[in-house]
């Protein structure tokens, strides 16, 4: 049975050596979305592999053995977390880099004159490197956001779907921060005949969701943000991945996770990713006291997480709401959105981060890459948006630093 309690923020801080560092003492991080501080499991696994297992894997002697072992048991507890196979995880250089290879393999597997469904929500990656498929010939199909909020309205995909055989879209826009129902929007485009590709990049810091039951064909996220080091982590479930065409070496293709990341593996960092199972596992045993499977466990972690971040959020957004200098993206209730949160300001966000520099507040300015939302939502991209970013380890202290330093810069 779960004890019912908060998130202990003690606890979950002490799991992050950033924390203790003298140089970010004294500095509240609000750029998570760019990239998250690293938990200790994963920086110790990085450097014990580094120091004791940085040989050629999987070769039959024990410093080998023990990094092959050490890189399959991050697949497999990714795997258990996410609610898939363990061979339906790839691991690959950036989510950028393994679009662009999925990519190529639909160029080879569409036929000219086949449609895909792209958006203008996402981050250029889940984007850019579908909408070049209209070079081969491929019709290519916008599903547009709304001009004022950044909603994508399921109901806009209806008309976009006959004949369509893949839809590209994200679980949460590093912009606009709503979370989209991803299980109905795959819902309704299997029922077309199409597949799906999610881009889960700004959601999965969040708390790890479970892809089998959103029914993802494609779910792909950076693990550089949830937690662990930097690589592109790829679900592209089986009945998918074996009839898309092999973008790796012909040898291999009988493995599923080999088929789509041609770049030679990043050993060190493979290894390193089953410190995110480490720490999931860690606050489940903090906060509960039953030994429910992996699965259970991430999804418990993941609404532990979320009640918190909702906790802060909706304080933040409420602030931002009522000040008639700055322009909110994104929806103003904490519970349907991402604590990514972007505001466009009449000058550059830049100028503002770095303002909010000087009161100790780490924020980013810009376009985040989602060049393509922000010009549909009317935004200058030129001066781009502030954007002020946290996940479950930010302290209520430090939201209320934030707003502190926005009334003194904004
Ligand atoms: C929503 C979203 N998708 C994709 C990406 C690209 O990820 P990567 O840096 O791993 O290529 C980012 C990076 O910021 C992102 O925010």
């Amino acid at each position: 049975m779960p004890r019912a309690m908060d998130l202990d923020i003690d606890f979950v801080r002490a799991q992050f050596p950033a924390f203790s560092e003298p140089s970010l003492k004294d500095r509240a991080f609000f750029e998570n979305a760019g990239g998250s501080y690293a938990c200790a499991p994963v920086i110790d696994r990085l450097t014990r592999f580094y120091r004791e297992r940085k040989v050629q894997p999987y070769a039959p002697y024990e410093a080998s053995r023990l990094g092959g072992e050490e890189m399959d048991e991050a697949r497999m507890r990714m795997a258990h977390m996410l609610g898939v196979e363990t061979e339906e995880v790839s691991f690959g250089p950036s989510t950028t880099a393994n679009t662009y290879v999925l990519a190529q393999a639909f160029r080879q597997w569409l036929k000219a004159g086949d449609a895909i469904v792209v958006t203008d929500q996402d981050h250029e990656a889940n984007t850019g490197p579908w909408r070049r498929l209209a070079d081969a010939g491929i019709e290519v199909r916008v599903w547009g956001i709304d001009r004022d909020t950044g909603h994508l309205d399921p109901g806009g995909l209806d008309g976009l779907l006959d004949g369509a055989r893949l839809v590209c879209f994200p679980h949460c826009s590093n912009v606009v921060g709503e979370i989209n129902p991803v299980a109905e929007i795959a819902a309704k485009a299997h029922a077309a005949g199409a597949v799906v590709c999610v881009d889960g990049v700004s959601y999965a810091p969040h708390g790890f969701p479970d892809v089998g039951r959103l029914g993802a064909d494609i779910y792909l996220f950076s693990s550089y943000k949830t937690y662990g080091p930097h690589q592109g982590i790829m679900v592209i479930r089986r009945a998918l991945g074996e009839r898309l065409p092999n973008q790796g070496h012909y040898f291999n293709g009988d493995t599923l996770y080999k088929r789509f990341t041609p770049a030679g593996p990043d050993h060190a960092q493979i290894a390193a990713s089953a410190g995110m199972a480490d720490y999931v596992d860690a606050l489940h045993a903090r906060h509960f006291e039953d030994h429910a499977e992996p699965g259970a466990r991430a999804a418990a972690v993941h609404d532990l997480m979320r009640a918190h971040e909702v906790k802060l959020l909706q304080p933040l957004l409420d602030y931002l709401a009522a000040r008639n200098d700055v322009r909110l993206i994104g929806p103003r209730d904490a519970a349907v959105r991402a604590p990514t949160v972007a505001v466009e300001a009449g000058r550059p966000g830049e100028a503002i981060a770095e303002a909010l520099a000087h009161h100790g507040i780490m924020a980013g300015g810009g376009d985040f890459y989602a060049v393509r939302p922000l010009t549909a939502m009317g935004v200058d991209v030129g001066k781009g948006v502030l954007r002020m970013s946290f996940v479950h380890y930010t302290a209520q202290a430090e939201v209320d630093r934030l707003i502190a330093a926005l009334d003194h810069v904004l």
